[in-house]
């Protein structure tokens, strides 16, 4: 039976992947680190048959456009010489009209149930190159807990690695999210913007000591150096963003009163940092010990509409229970 299911994680970018050197294969300009996130996941199930007439993808129970899909499926046809079509049923425990980016545990799930289903058996490292090119963040849901993406110069250079299991360091990443009222400039497109920016040639040449600084600090565990460099780099993300032509603002008034009230209980003593990729929520770093305090500071805001809270993760795995 051409049949497989997999299950991926999301997972938030400390040091985030903010354009491209190569649009077709999504290879970065610069390396990123992230971390897998245990309550938001993505699982799927795919089976190829010759009795499909074309590709079908559903989330949540709904038709969703297979576009982009059947082009990643292509590559998986073309990689294991078969032929035929697929049926791919999707399911994501998170929101994912809110604009929450759902492609990185979406793409890790469809890599490892679409290549599985297909008969390939890839290493890790080969299935973060696959689904690095359905889309680039999801090479990092691949591998367990805290991954650096390599940025290579290749299709074969560029892939993700386990940097710490999951178990590693007792952090909570906490998702708050809030409402969205316009529609999202999706990544792939604010992306393409940022690579004309002249402020991103700036940013390309302070990464590799970025990336240094926020390795050293995850060593040591060291919440304070560690979240100060994750907050100044999402704030450097979203520069470059609002910088672009026309520009890109992904906040809103509910964002940027989160953000006040991160460092005015930083003033106040908590270690609490946060994060924001291409929408108007925000995620929480902090240490397991202070998560209930930090929760129930941001329970009490009338902007956070829904609050997740995620340990750190394993990667991307086989599932037994198939969705049909
Ligand atoms: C802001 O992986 O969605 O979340 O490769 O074009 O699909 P494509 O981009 P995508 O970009 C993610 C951007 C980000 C930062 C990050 O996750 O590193």
């Amino acid at each position: 039976m051409m049949k497989a299911t997999a299950r991926a994680h999301s997972n938030i970018a400390f040091i985030k992947y903010w354009g491209k050197q190569n649009e077709e294969l999504r290879i970065p300009l610069n390396g990123s680190i992230s971390v897998n996130l245990s309550n938001q996941h993505t699982t799927t199930t795919v089976e190829f048959s010759s009795s499909l007439e074309r590709d079908t993808f559903s989330l949540n129970g709904k038709d969703e456009d297979i576009k982009r899909i059947s082009i990643f499926l292509d590559r998986v046809r073309k990689l294991s010489h078969i032929d035929i079509k697929a049926r791919i049923v999707s399911e994501n425990n998170f929101p994912t009209a809110g604009g929450l980016a759902s492609s990185a545990s979406g793409f890790a799930a469809l890599s490892l149930a679409a290549s599985t289903a297909a008969g390939l058996k890839l290493s890790e490292k080969e299935l973060t190159i696959l689904a690095r090119l359905g889309s680039g963040s999801a090479c990092r849901s691949v591998p367990h807990g805290f991954v650096e993406w390599k940025k290579g110069n290749s299709n074969e250079t560029s892939y993700a690695v386990s940097l710490y299991p999951e178990t590693y360091w007792d952090i909570h990443m906490i998702a708050l999210i809030v409402s969205a009222k316009k529609k999202e400039i999706p990544s792939t497109l604010g992306q393409q913007k940022a690579v004309q920016n002249p402020f991103l040639q700036t940013r390309i040449e302070r990464m590799n000591s970025k990336i240094q600084h926020i390795k050293s600090s995850l060593f040591k565990k060291n919440i304070h150096t560690f979240g100060e460099i994750m907050e100044s780099e999402t704030i450097e993300m979203h520069a470059i963003a609002m910088t672009s032509t026309p520009p890109i603002l992904y906040w809103n008034s509910s964002t940027v009163a989160i953000m006040e009230k991160v460092w005015s209980l930083r003033r106040k003593g908590t270690p609490v940092y946060f994060t924001i990729d291409a929408g108007p929520h925000v995620y929480l770093l902090v240490e397991k010990k202070n998560s209930l305090t930090v929760e129930h500071e941001f329970k009490q805001m009338n902007e956070v509409k829904k609050i997740i809270i995620n340990s750190p993760s394993k990667g991307t795995y086989l599932f037994d229970a198939h969705l049909f």
